[in-house]
């Protein structure tokens, strides 16, 4: 075991082991990740202690209310920069995941995050569904040209309030999905084919509470396959979940890929 999974209560580590041989029998693993994945990176949670919906009113963060008022998206780039446009990097519990990634235990990740750790660490993008985009991007409403986010925080950070698009003009926005937008639907059904054709699927870091991303656990266990949930409070799908590993994501994911490895190494020594 990792040294920090030594502050690891008894029974919780029986559990990151029966998890362990959960993952080693399955054949095609979903991972579901949602914010708690990366607060151990610096970044807030929304509904935590202390997240970001305890410091905003969501009604703000609307897609009618950013594309209605040039005050509103002022309002909405000073958070956007302070918050999702600083550079994070991946915690213990992305790494881990990654790492079950080379194991070739992955079938894919489906996220809510959009604070693209997951590629950071290692995770090639063709194995991540992005549910709620990715604010390494910014988009024009108006003519579709993107730009990275670095270009647009400089704007910003020369006292741009609300940049427009240098192409046509247009609203530019972060490309991460607001409340009352779409999300983008090619990804939204591979991220449900994944989920009813997966046999194990584990979320990790999510109060499952935002649809129709809450959706893919209940589709992944009504298409039969088992689910452990590893977060820090209860969510909706606890009493469906095979396995529920109350604690940090940065020291679970770890003990879990380490119990793994020695199931796997001697598997191979038989
Ligand atoms: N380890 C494990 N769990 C954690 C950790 C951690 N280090 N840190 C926080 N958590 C748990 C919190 O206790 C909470 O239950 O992760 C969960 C995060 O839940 P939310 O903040 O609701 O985040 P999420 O489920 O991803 O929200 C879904 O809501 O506001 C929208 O678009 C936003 O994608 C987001 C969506």
């Amino acid at each position: 075991m990792p040294k920090e999974s030594q502050s690891i209560p008894d029974e919780l580590t029986a559990l990151i082991h029966r998890a362990a041989d959960m993952v080693c029998r399955s054949q095609r693993l979903v991972v579901f990740t949602g914010a708690g994945v990366s607060t151990e990176s610096g970044i807030p949670d929304f509904r935590g202690p202390g997240g970001i919906w305890s410091r905003y009113d969501p009604d703000e963060f609307t897609y009618q209310k950013f594309v209605s008022s040039s005050a509103n998206r002022k309002k909405h780039w000073v958070i956007s920069r302070n918050m999702f446009m600083k550079e994070y990097e991946p915690n213990p519990a992305h790494l881990a995941i990654a790492e079950l990634d080379r194991l070739g235990r992955l079938d894919c990740i489906v996220t809510q995050n959009v604070d693209n750790l997951h590629q950071k660490s290692g995770v090639s993008q063709e194995k991540i569904y992005e549910l709620h985009g990715n604010t390494r991007w910014v988009k024009c409403l108006s003519c579709g040209r993107r730009y990275p986010a670095a270009e647009i925080v400089q704007r910003l950070d020369n006292g741009e309030e609300d940049p427009p698009c240098l192409s046509c003009k247009g609203i530019l926005k972060p490309d991460g999905v607001f409340f009352g937008e779409a999300l983008p639907q090619h990804i939204l059904q591979e991220a449900i084919f994944h989920s009813q054709h997966c046999d194990l699927f584990m979320v990790i870091g999510s109060t499952l509470v935002v649809y129709p991303a809450a959706y893919l656990p209940i589709y992944a266990v009504d298409a039969g396959a088992s689910l452990i949930i590893v977060n820090m409070t209860d969510t909706p799908m606890d009493s469906n979940a095979q396995l529920v590993l109350r604690g940090k994501a940065g020291e679970i994911l770890p003990a879990i890929v380490d119990s793994l490895k020695t199931r796997l190494r001697s598997r191979n020594d038989e």
